[in-house]
């Protein structure tokens, strides 16, 4: 059953854009009055409406105006967690430094404690909440990090509750294994042995379950060094995962090592230099800015013009997490990070969708174009360019996933 969508003012295909480096929004394929034919889970044609009435089996009749994009795909998050950092967050704001707040029992192993001490099921229902928000807001796949459990029992349990979120749920959950977010303040060892046992221990166990294919770590004075990060990060390719880095967050160097590696993404990049920017350049790994991280800290942006004019693939993602990025309204933050670092419509838009998707290696969503998943998202407008200018507060007013509409 082919089933025609449409009509639509305007639709945005975000397909035939150079996969990196700077772009301009005449770059933009945009269909006039255009439809969507569908048939199962997939795309069949994209292009004009009436001329693709002859094709369809069914209708579903869009009767406002209406501007059609890719669902986005939030290449970075951490939405599986117990617990709250309202007070973490109330006391940084007022100034207290990081530090001081960790040794007054906030921090990431505030989030370890209240995550070891929920079961499974209050996960999945956590996890499944926000990406159902997530969903409405037009985010049709998501990445949920591991990371708060930091025991081979509690990652497990973390990363079994993203995979049950997903079976259950209606979006796209891909999940990454941070078991090396930070070492554990109950490990008995330095970083070196806790990066040994997760990469002999806890490893091995989400291959042989199944629990993912993703491996990040935090590079960061504060969490693991350079050469740490290298020989954990070539166990686990070796193990056939792919990898992913918390890069340049606070220091410069690990941006440079995610694309020597040859990460799928180097995330954050707050403080990269010249010499990470163009290292990510000069290479396949995707360089993903997570505003919302500066938002919640209150630090500098991610150079997101200068990745671009170097060269660099830019993906925006939200860091949704408990402690730096509690929002997780990615589409306000890629708008506000936007504005502040001058981008073009279209390299913000790619930035939410076909350059998200290169970062979690999905080939088969982020445009609009045949043989791609049927996610896609409806704003209440005739001009694209009203989405961003509303800065995240047009929510999308039909969203449909695998061709069904999952709201509106
Ligand atoms: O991506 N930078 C490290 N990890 C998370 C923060 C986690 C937390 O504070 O709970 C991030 O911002
Ligand atoms: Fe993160």
């Amino acid at each position: 059953m082919r089933k025609l969508i449409g009509p639509f003012s305007q639709i945005l295909t975000l397909d035939k854009l150079p996969d990196k480096g700077a772009l301009s929004d005449s770059q933009l394929e945009i269909v006039e009055n255009g439809g969507v034919l569908t048939e199962d889970r997939k795309i069949v044609a994209v292009g004009d409406f009436e001329a693709l009435k002859p094709k369809a089996d069914s209708f579903e009749e869009i009767k406002e105006e209406a501007v059609l994009l890719p669902g986005f795909v939030d290449a970075h998050t951490h939405i599986c967690f117990g617990g709250s950092r309202a007070k973490d967050y109330a006391m940084r704001v007022a100034g207290v430094p990081y530090l001081e707040i960790a040794r007054a029992g906030g921090g990431i192993q505030s989030s370890v404690n209240k995550t070891r001490e929920a079961s499974l099921e209050e996960l999945i229902d956590g996890v499944s909440l926000r990406a159902n928000r997530h969903l409405a807001q037009g985010v049709t796949t998501t990445e949920v990090k591991s990371g708060y459990g930091l025991s081979l029992e509690h990652e497990v349990k973390m990363l079994r509750a993203i995979k049950e979120a997903n079976e259950t749920g209606k979006a796209d959950l891909i999940s990454t294994c941070l078991a090396a977010h930070t070492k554990p303040k109950d490990f008995d060892g330095d970083n070196e042995a806790y990066l040994d046992y997760v990469a002999n221990e806890i490893l091995p166990v989400v291959k042989e379950q199944g629990l993912s294919d993703r491996v990040d770590i935090f590079t960061e004075e504060t969490a693991f060094t350079v050469a740490q990060s290298v020989k954990y990060l070539n166990q686990a390719k070796a193990m056939g995962f792919d990898i992913t880095v918390h890069a340049d967050q606070f220091t410069s160097g690990a941006g440079t090592m995610a694309a020597e590696l040859g990460a799928l993404s180097a995330d954050h990049l707050e403080n990269s230099g010249s010499e990470e920017i163009n290292a990510l350049a000069n290479s396949d790994t995707v360089a993903v800015a997570l505003p919302g991280a500066s938002l919640g800290l209150g630090m500098v942006y991610t150079p997101g013009r200068k990745l671009l004019d170097a060269g660099a693939c830019l993906a925006i993602a939200s860091d949704w997490n408990p402690g730096s990025a509690p929002m997780g309204h990615l589409l306000m933050q890629a708008a506000v990070f936007g504005a502040a670092e001058k981008l073009s419509t279209a390299e913000v838009l790619a930035a939410l969708t076909c350059r998200a998707s290169k970062a979690l290696k999905l080939d088969d969503r982020g445009v609009l174009a045949t043989g791609k998943l049927a996610d896609f998202q409806a704003y209440p407008c005739a001009d694209y360019r009203e989405i961003l200018y509303h800065q995240g507060m047009m929510a999308p007013s039909k969203v449909w996933k695998n061709s069904e509409l999952v709201k509106g």
